[in-house]
């Protein structure tokens, strides 16, 4: 008989993915028996994409660009990418120091790779984006997490990350604007760290996926931010800022010489993304601004009115994000903490949130709160939540 044997990756993939998604996959499960159940445990857009970008993909389509592409992307989207980064930053951007990849994942899976030996260390502050797990297991990275205080908004502490770093650390990793914070990290801050991590001969990587949804503040990139840019990595792209998650497109912003075995790490793992992707993907970067600005200010019309409802509820207290699509509530006013206070807000009102310790210890009295759907659902979301509080 054949005793089927697996690499250790997969064990360690398999490590604590049903925890995290247990109360969503129950929402899931309840709606399919028939339960009118209000999801606020995604990250997926709620819009649809664009016409215009849906048009110039099918117009792509259909002149056949339908065939491999260079491994590192087509060079009139990696221009697109230089060109926007050009545009926020002091620092000139040229198309060597672009690579694309199918979504930030990919990207952030790439780059790691080509950074982190097994069994090196990467700093990384918490609560974090839940896909970075599974990224740093399957690498066998060791991970310092530095937990943020979530009585102070859970902004991001430099001295704490400059005080993790080893001599064994080769990557700090950070995301602004982030998730499922929603804090926004200054220029100045990124720029300390960036110059120490590089004095520490350590890589900066910042994950800017939600850059275009600042809704106080600005987003800074990375890149922009720092007096040195031989050690800063910046990913992003377009899944939220468009509402392009099913089309997998995202891109790295790194040194010439980091681009370079990016584009052989995807040689060997992609092959290159969709020709008609990537052209769609430039003409929305090209033509965006006007249906990017609508989406963003319809989040916040969302977050001020969740902000609203939630924190007139007694025992509740939600930290007031300033980007991104989330909301993160602090529970322990109730006497549960985000695990109980999710699991029994599903169970006797049908409302789906994550617990924050998906995110890291430091949310453990947090519940996520997204904010993808339509404002009277929100409205709805927002009512039964008070009746379960109130019902305590
Ligand atoms: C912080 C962060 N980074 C990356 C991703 C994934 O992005 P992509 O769809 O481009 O892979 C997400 C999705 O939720 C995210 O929140």
């Amino acid at each position: 008989m054949f005793a089927a044997r697996y690499a250790a990756i997969t064990e360690r993939l398999s490590q604590g993915d049903s925890d995290v998604w247990a109360v969503h996959d129950r929402a899931l499960e309840m709606e399919r028996e028939g339960a009118d159940v209000i999801l606020l445990s995604v990250g997926d857009p709620d819009f649809r994409t664009p016409d215009p970008i849906i048009d110039n993909a099918v117009s792509y389509l259909r002149v056949g660009r339908t065939h491999y592409s260079p491994s590192l992307g087509e060079l009139k989207f990696r221009r697109a990418v230089a060109d926007l980064e050009t545009a926020t930053s002091p620092h000139p951007c040229s198309v060597d120091e672009v690579a694309i990849f199918p979504g930030a994942t990919a990207a952030i899976y790439a780059v790691l790779s080509c950074l982190l030996d097994d069994g090196d260390e990467i700093v990384i502050p918490e609560p974090m984006y839940v896909g970075y797990t599974p990224i740093m297991a399957a690498l066998n990275a060791s991970v310092t997490y530095v937990p943020l205080d979530g009585e102070r908004g859970f902004v991001l502490d430099t001295q704490a990350i400059k005080a993790a770093i080893s001599d064994r650390t080769r990557v700090v990793f950070i995301n602004t604007p982030g998730n499922p914070t929603g804090s926004i990290i200054p220029a100045a801050k990124i720029r300390e760290l960036a110059d120490y991590c590089r004095e520490r001969g350590v890589w900066l990587l910042c994950d800017e996926v939600y850059s275009m949804f600042c809704y106080e503040g600005k987003h800074v990139s990375a890149r922009a931010s720092a007096n040195h840019l031989d050690n800063v990595i910046m990913v992003d792209g377009l899944s939220k800022s468009h509402a392009m998650s099913g089309w997998r497109m995202g891109w790295v912003v790194a040194p010439a010489e980091l681009v370079q075995h990016l584009g052989r790490f995807s040689g060997a793992t992609l092959f290159g993304s969709p020709q008609f992707i990537q052209d769609a993907s430039a003409f929305a970067l090209e033509n965006d601004q006007e249906y990017v600005e609508s989406m963003r200010d319809e989040y916040r019309e969302r977050r001020d009115l969740v902000l609203e409802r939630l924190n007139a509820v007694e025992n509740l207290r939600c930290i007031r994000p300033h980007a991104g699509m989330f909301i993160m509530c602090d529970v322990s006013g109730t006497g549960m903490d985000g695990s109980e206070f999710a699991r029994r807000l599903l169970e006797e009102q049908a409302v789906s949130v994550i617990p924050g310790d998906a995110f890291g210890p430091s949310a453990h009295d947090f519940v996520r709160i997204g904010l993808a759907q339509k404002r009277t659902v929100l409205k709805r979301a927002c009512r039964r939540i008070r009746e379960f509080c109130d019902g305590l």
